[in-house]
């Protein structure tokens, strides 16, 4: 069962669904399992967007000429949270929605958090701890609590090759080799 083109049509059209006071169009967000993979450069993209406007599927998906058409009016991307099939789009664009808004500036209280974080820059994020020191008999690397900023900042580089190489070595190979002057892909700190 495909979603038939005439609603979708009607509401893609509506002057107060998806056509600005000045004829502004949003950016349309299409989720699909064929879309293109959602990733953290994306999100950064859209993040600086004025306006998204998402179009959630059911079933089999919408008839494609929706997608033809909406294509002619404002920019369009077919978009996909990940290698499965999910029933319908809601759930993938409360992720994508979610990904995105916490990088429009003010989302998030302490800008700086963002910074480090997995696939920010090719590589995933070094383990986190907190208090207490131990734990049901697990303690916290040394190198920690040392206080030694640049011997933290090194252990944490490793820790980030490390467990990148460990769980997704697909980035490790799309890093491609270290650049001279780097400390790792993409210049990783
Ligand atoms: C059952 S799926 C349709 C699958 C489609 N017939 C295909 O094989 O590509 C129904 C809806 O779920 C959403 N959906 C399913 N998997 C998704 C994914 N990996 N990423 C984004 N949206 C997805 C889309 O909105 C899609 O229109």
């Amino acid at each position: 069962m495909v979603m038939r083109p005439e609603p979708w049509g009607e509401a893609l059209d509506a002057p107060h669904g998806v056509r600005g006071r000045h004829g502004e169009v949003p950016h349309l967000l299409v989720p699909a399992p064929g879309g293109v993979p959602f990733t953290q450069a994306m999100a950064q993209e859209l993040a600086t967007q004025p306006w998204l406007a998402f179009a959630c599927g059911r079933y089999e998906g919408i008839d494609e000429r929706v997608i033809e058409h909406a294509e002619t009016v404002m920019p369009v991307t077919v978009v996909s949270l990940g290698d499965y099939v999910l029933n319908g789009g809601e759930v993938a664009v409360l992720a994508i929605v979610e990904a995105i808004a916490r990088l429009v500036p003010g989302v998030i209280g302490n800008a700086d958090s963002l910074v480090e974080e997995s696939h920010e820059d090719g590589l995933l994020e070094y383990p986190m701890f907190t208090k207490p020191p131990l734990w049901r008999g697990y303690g916290i690397p040394d190198v920690l609590l040392s206080g030694h900023h640049g011997q933290i900042a090194r252990w944490r580089r490793d820790e980030r090759l490390r467990r990148t190489a460990l769980r997704r070595p697909d980035m490790i190979a799309a890093a491609g080799p270290i650049r001279p002057g780097r400390s790792g892909p993409r210049g990783a700190r």
